[in-house]
C-alpha cells in the first residue's frame, strides 16, 4: 500500500481569531479534524508563560488574561506588512504586545523578552495544526493547502507560504478564503450558479462573486478589506465602555493591560451573546482602584440597538465594497442565486438584515460560516492530490491591480484588478543609459496611479543585460502571476532570446 502521508494534502482555514482543518477520504468526503474533547478550532494565538514555555492555541487562550503582554493574537492582521505602513501603528493601538519594525522591513512582534518575526507566530500555528491533524490521521502530513483572504497582496501571501516552510510544512496552494467556502458549497452537486459570498471574519471582510458551472469555479470579482472583521465590531463596544467609565469615574482604562483584557473579553463575549439576545449585563468587579485606594467596577447593560448604532458604519463599509464588487462584475442583485455568509460576524442579525434588505430576500444558509473555509481548502487539497476525474477548474482573479512603478512615480498597470489568474502579460523594455547591464523593476500592487500610494511588492533585479548604447536592446519582460496570486518575472533578450532569470527580490517601501 502506498504510503497515505505522501499523498494526502489537508485543508488549513488559518483564520486571525480561529483556525481550522480539514481533511477529504478517498471518495472526496470531508471531515474536520477534532482537537482534544472534539473542539474543531484551534484559537489562532500564541503566548509564552513566565516560566518561558511556548503556548498555542486553547492554552495560549486559557492564560491571555493574565499574560496579556506576552500574549500575540490577531497577528494574521500584520503578516506579509512593511512596519511602515499605517496599519501597524492602528494594530498597536489595540494589541496589549508590542509591535515594532523588525530587520528584514517587517514586522516583528515582542513576547517574554523575546522577538518574533510574524510569519514565526504563523508558523507556530501552523505547526500545531499539523501536529494536531497528524495524531489524529496516524501520519505525519506534510502538505496542506491554505487559505488567505482574497483581499491579501502577493506579498502577504508569499509570508503564508514561508510561515508553512518555517515549520516544514509545504502550502502547496494558498487558496482565497470565499473560492474555498465555493467549493464547499458547490462541489459535487452540479450547479449552474451565481454565488456572492460574503466573508466577515474576526479580522478580514472578503466578498467574492462566483459563477459555478459543475466543476468549475470561476471567480468574476472580489474585493475587501482586510482591516474590518469581529475584532473591529469588539473595538466599538470598548470605546463605549471606556469612555462611559471615564466619565463616570475620571479613570482612563486604556493604560491597564489586564483591565484591558478583561474588557475586551466581555465586549467580545457580549457582542455574541447579543446575536441571541436584546440586552444583555455587562459587568466586571474590581477593574482598577482609585488613587485613594477604592475598588471601581464596571456595572452595566448592553443593548442589541446600541450595538448596532456603534458598528452600523463598519457594516455600511461591508455594503460599500459589496455594491463595488456587483459594478465590477457587471451584475445586478437580482442576477445573484445565492448570497452566502461564512464567518463568525455574520450571525450578528443587522448584517443579516442589511443583505436582506438589499437582495430583497435572505441569504442562504447553504454553508456553515465557521466550517466552510476548511472543507473548501481540503476539497481542493484532495483534488490536487490527484488527477484524472477529480479535476475541477478553479479560475480566480487578484483583488488589485499589480503594476510597475515608473520613472515619474506614476504605476503602470501590467494586471488590472480583477484580472483572472493563472495569467501571464509581456511587455517591451530597453536599456535607458549606455552599457548598461542590469534592469531594475519596482513592482507593487495596488488600484492607486500613483505607486508610492500602492504596497511594495519587491525591487526584481536583472544581472546580465548586453551592454548596448541607450535604447538598443531589446528586453522582453514576462510578468506571471499564478493560480495563487504570486507574481513572479523573468527578462528575455529579444535578440539572443538568453534569459535573464536570476531575481533579486529585495523587499523595501
Ligand atoms: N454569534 C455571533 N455573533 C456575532 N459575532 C460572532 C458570533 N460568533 C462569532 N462571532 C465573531 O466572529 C469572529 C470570528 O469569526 P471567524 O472564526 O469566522 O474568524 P476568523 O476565521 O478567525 O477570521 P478571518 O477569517 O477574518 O481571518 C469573532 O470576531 C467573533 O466574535
Ligand atoms: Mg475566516
Amino acid at each position: 500500500m502506498e504510503d497515505p502521508s505522501r499523498d494526502t494534502i489537508i485543508g488549513i482555514d488559518l483564520g486571525t481569531t480561529n483556525s481550522c482543518a480539514a481533511v477529504a477520504g478517498e471518495e472526496g468526503t470531508v471531515r474536520l479534524i477534532p482537537y482534544k474533547g472534539g473542539d474543531f478550532i484551534i484559537p489562532s494565538i500564541f503566548a509564552i508563560d513566565d516560566k518561558g514555555h511556548e503556548l498555542i492555541g486553547h492554552e495560549a487562550k486559557r492564560q491571555w488574561q493574565l499574560n496579556p503582554r506576552n500574549t500575540l493574537y490577531a497577528t494574521k492582521r500584520l503578516i506579509g506588512r512593511s512596519p511602515m505602513d499605517d496599519v501597524v501603528e492602528s494594530v498597536q493601538r489595540s494589541v496589549q504586545y508590542r509591535v515594532h519594525a523588525g530587520a528584514r522591513n517587517d514586522v516583528e512582534l515582542d513576547c517574554q523578552g523575546r522577538s518574533f518575526q510574524v510569519s514565526e507566530v504563523a508558523s507556530r500555528i501552523l505547526g500545531k495544526i499539523r501536529d494536531v491533524a497528524s495524531d489524529h490521521l496516524g501520519f505525519r502530513v506534510e502538505r496542506a493547502v491554505v487559505t488567505v483572504p482574497a483581499y491579501f497582496t502577493d506579498r502577504q501571501r508569499q509570508a503564508v507560504k514561508e510561515a508553512g516552510r518555517l515549520v516544514g510544512l509545504e502550502v502547496v496552494r494558498v487558496l482565497n478564503e470565499p473560492t474555498a467556502a465555493a467549493l464547499a458549497y458547490g462541489l459535487g452537486k452540479h450547479l449552474k450558479e451565481q454565488v456572492l459570498v460574503y466573508d466577515l471574519g474576526g479580522g478580514t471582510f472578503d466578498v467574492s462573486i462566483i459563477d459555478i458551472r459543475d466543476r468549475v469555479f470561476e471567480v468574476k470579482a472580489t474585493g475587501g478589506d482586510i482591516f474590518l472583521g469581529g475584532i473591529d465590531f469588539d473595538n466599538a463596544m470598548i470605546a463605549y465602555v471606556l469612555a462611559d467609565f471615564r466619565r463616570r469615574h475620571g479613570v482612563d482604562l486604556a493604560t491597564d493591560p489586564v483591565a484591558m483584557q478583561r474588557v475586551k473579553d466581555l465586549a467580545e463575549r457580549t457582542k455574541v451573546d447579543l446575536s441571541s439576545r436584546d440586552a444583555v449585563p455587562f459587568s466586571i468587579p474590581f477593574i482598577t482602584m482609585t488613587p485613594q485606594g477604592q475598588p471601581l467596577s464596571i456595572d452595566m447593560r448592553f443593548d442589541r440597538a446600541t450595538l448596532e448604532q456603534l458598528t452600523e458604519p463598519l457594516i455600511d463599509r461591508t455594503l460599500e465594497i459589496l455594491v463595488r464588487v456587483l459594478s465590477d462584475a457587471g451584475l445586478k442583485p437580482e442576477e445573484i442565486d445565492r448570497v452566502m455568509l461564512v464567518g463568525g460576524q455574520t450571525r450578528m442579525p443587522a448584517i443579516q438584515e442589511r443583505l436582506t434588505a438589499f437582495f430583497g430576500r435572505p441569504p442562504s444558509k447553504g454553508v456553515h460560516p465557521d466550517e466552510a473555509v476548511a472543507i473548501g481548502a481540503a476539497l481542493y487539497g484532495w483534488s490536487l492530490s490527484a488527477g484524472g476525474d477529480r479535476q475541477l477548474q478553479l479560475l480566480d482573479v487578484i483583488p488589485m491591480a499589480i503594476g510597475i512603478e515608473q520613472a515619474g512615480g506614476e504605476t503602470h498597470v501590467v494586471f488590472g484588478r480583477n484580472a483572472s489568474i493563472p495569467n501571464a502579460r509581456a511587455i517591451e523594455a530597453t536599456s535607458s543609459h549606455d552599457g548598461q547591464t542590469e534592469l531594475v523593476l519596482r513592482m507593487v500592487q495596488g488600484d492607486h496611479p500613483e505607486a508610492a500610494r500602492n504596497e511594495v511588492l519587491g525591487e526584481f533585479t536583472f544581472g546580465g543585460v548586453r551592454p548596448c548604447p541607450a535604447g538598443e536592446v531589446r528586453l522582453e519582460v514576462i510578468f506571471d502571476v499564478n493560480v495563487e496570486g504570486i507574481l513572479s518575472l523573468h527578462v528575455r533578450d529579444r535578440d539572443t532570446g538568453r534569459e535573464m532569470k536570476s531575481t533579486v527580490r529585495i523587499t523595501r517601501s
